[in-house]
């Protein structure tokens, strides 16, 4: 962690103050009256023009609020901000975290084996890929029933236990790639201090076919080790302490708080400060979900990620899909003030894709503060949020068509279904059901449907309003043909690659995340005041004293 103040990275200047933030708020003032249905009417071929694709991930911004222009000005934004120096400095390996004086090297963790990124001289890649094949020894043993517990039974289920960056991945990959995976193991993942969490997860497992996986990047977070003691406590009152090693490994950069801990550093499995939390899936982190799809299916995965960091790098900010979805996030952020933004997929097994997007985005540019340590002036992160469609469009759907708040909205679907459906049914193919809904949501969405529409199919005048679709709600939309490990990996790189454009431009530090540091000091201080026998004298509001008070009561 940096102790002194860093040089060179405070002169940024405000990219409010830049000529090209006051071109975009002109442009706005221009614009504000255009409509999604004037922008289509004007441009018969905007459908297929206002697209960009890579490696089969195709994306649709033509339904966006934006016209070529719009573009124009936001790319010579991202340019004014150093948005290609900036990803250079990423991929060197520069110490662009400035709070916590770390390089940001997720992009490392993809990289194949003969490529060369070096940390203080030293290629980290050689590390990178001792670590994989670490891995992926102990992934084909446990896969293959080599590896066993202490009573010589196969291990059936994997517990990670993690929070944050170290549960959120690999439990939302687990739930994406379950059509990839090997269906004898499963997969839990249990996160939250509430003790109900570690009861449930364990409640019907035998201790003799568990083997949980404690992943902490510090190896001190709270919630993990309270978990993990219970967890170790559980198992050792069913098999002794001995067994401990045969049904305990760790994912860790802080070898020494594992070995405090009692985790045998023969089975731990090592990542880098250079890699956050949020980031880390492709680490060690991911480990629970290379046991559940292979070492091959984990290493297509990370191939996704890589050629998403490739295309990033290299091309053209018009056809660079993570700088456009950034650019257009910025432009509803800042000069259209939208708060949210939702992430819809239309699959089942991205069910807790938007949770995950949730701490990468929110809690990267969740900030306040510009790199030189001034109040941002611009608008930063959006509130993120969704759930997976159709779910959505008999609950919030309604908001998002005729709602005072205007949410953009990422609609992602796949051509090609894991699963078209349980048994010969009636003939209609519930993934068309599906895909029509995900066409037919955004097409409402950008167009409505005007009263004059409503009124002339019959409709009572005064019910006529109630009926009406402003339209004008912008949306993306993602496809790919299917859902596998690489375009697992392509999507999230796509997101992670989107909010480092967005905080470039920002000028915030996207990579730490002090915002998170005061709930846990204040908590460690109530700890005590809730569990010790006589009430200790309290010092906070009369508010958080009186609940504590209500709660010593019980
Ligand atoms: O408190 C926030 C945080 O530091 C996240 O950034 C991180 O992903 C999570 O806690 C878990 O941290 P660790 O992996 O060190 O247990």
């Amino acid at each position: 962690m940096a102790t002194s103040e860093p040089t060179g990275q405070g002169g940024q200047p405000d990219i409010t103050a830049s000529t090209e933030w006051a071109a975009l708020a002109k442009h706005h003032d221009e614009v504000s009256d255009a409509t999604l249905r004037a922008l289509f009417d004007a441009n018969p071929g905007r459908g297929e023009a206002f697209t960009a694709e890579v490696d089969g991930l195709y994306l649709d911004y033509s339904k966006n609020l934006l016209t070529e222009r719009t573009l124009e000005l936001l790319i010579a934004l991202a340019h004014r901000a150093g948005l290609p120096e900036r990803i250079s400095a990423m991929f060197t390996g520069e110490r662009i975290n400035i709070t916590e004086n770390r390089p940001v090297l997720h992009v490392a963790l993809r990289a194949p084996r003969d490529a060369h990124i070096e940390v203080d001289g030293v290629n980290v890649v050689p590390q990178v890929h001792h670590v994989l094949d670490r891995m992926g020894e102990f992934a084909d043993r446990v896969r293959g029933g080599q590896w066993r517990g202490a009573t010589g039974e196969r291990i059936t289920t994997v517990v990670n236990i993690g929070i944050g960056g170290s549960d959120l991945g690999p439990a939302m990959a687990f739930g994406a790639l379950r059509d990839h995976s090997d269906r004898s193991i499963q997969c839990r993942f249990v996160s939250n201090v509430d003790p109900t969490d570690i009861w449930e997860a364990t409640a019907d497992l035998d201790p003799a076919t568990t083997l949980f996986i404690v992943a902490s990047k510090t190896f001190t977070t709270l919630e993990t080790i309270a978990n993990a003691r219970a967890a170790r406590a559980w198992l050792v009152e069913k098999l002794g302490d001995d067994a401990v090693s045969r049904h305990f490994v760790a994912v860790s950069t802080n070898t020494e708080k594992v070995a405090e801990f009692g985790i045998d550093t023969a089975n731990m499995f090592e990542f880098w400060d250079w890699v956050g939390g949020r980031y880390s899936v492709g680490s060690a982190i991911g480990l629970s979900l290379m046991l559940s799809i292979g070492p091959a299916g984990f290493r297509s995965f990370l191939d996704g990620f890589a050629a998403m960091d490739a295309h990033f790098r290299t091309a053209p900010f018009e056809r660079n899909l993570p700088v456009l979805l950034g650019l257009i996030g910025l432009w509803y952020r800042d000069f259209l003030g939208y708060d949210t933004h939702a992430v819809l997929p239309y699959s089942q097994y991205l069910d807790r894709f938007a949770a995950y997007l949730q701490q990468l985005d929110m809690e990267s540019n969740g900030k306040q503060v510009t790199l030189a340590g001034r109040p941002v002036r611009a608008r930063t992160g959006p509130i993120v949020w969704g759930t997976p469609g159709t779910n959505g469009q008999h609950a919030y759907y309604q908001l998002l068509h005729q709602g005072t708040s205007v949410v953009p909205a990422d609609f992602i679907g796949f051509v090609t279904p894991a699963h078209p459906g349980v048994g010969a049914a009636d003939g209609a193919d519930q993934h068309a059901l599906l895909m029509a809904n995900f066409l037919a949501q955004t097409e409402a969405l950008a167009f409505g449907k005007s009263a004059e529409a409503v009124a002339a199919e019959g409709v009572a005048d005064w019910l006529v309003p109630h009926r009406t679709f402003p339209g004008n709600r912008p949306t993306n939309t993602l496809l790919a043909d299917e859902l596998t490990p690489f375009t697992l990996g392509q999507l999230i790189a796509l997101y992670e690659h989107k909010v480092f454009t967005q905080g470039t431009i920002w000028g915030i530090n996207s990579f730490d995340q002090w915002g998170v540091e005061l709930g846990k000091v204040l908590a460690g201080r109530i700890v005590p005041e809730l569990t010790s026998p006589t009430e200790p004298p309290l010092s906070h509001d009369s508010s958080t004293n009186t609940l504590i008070r209500r709660l010593r009561k019980h």
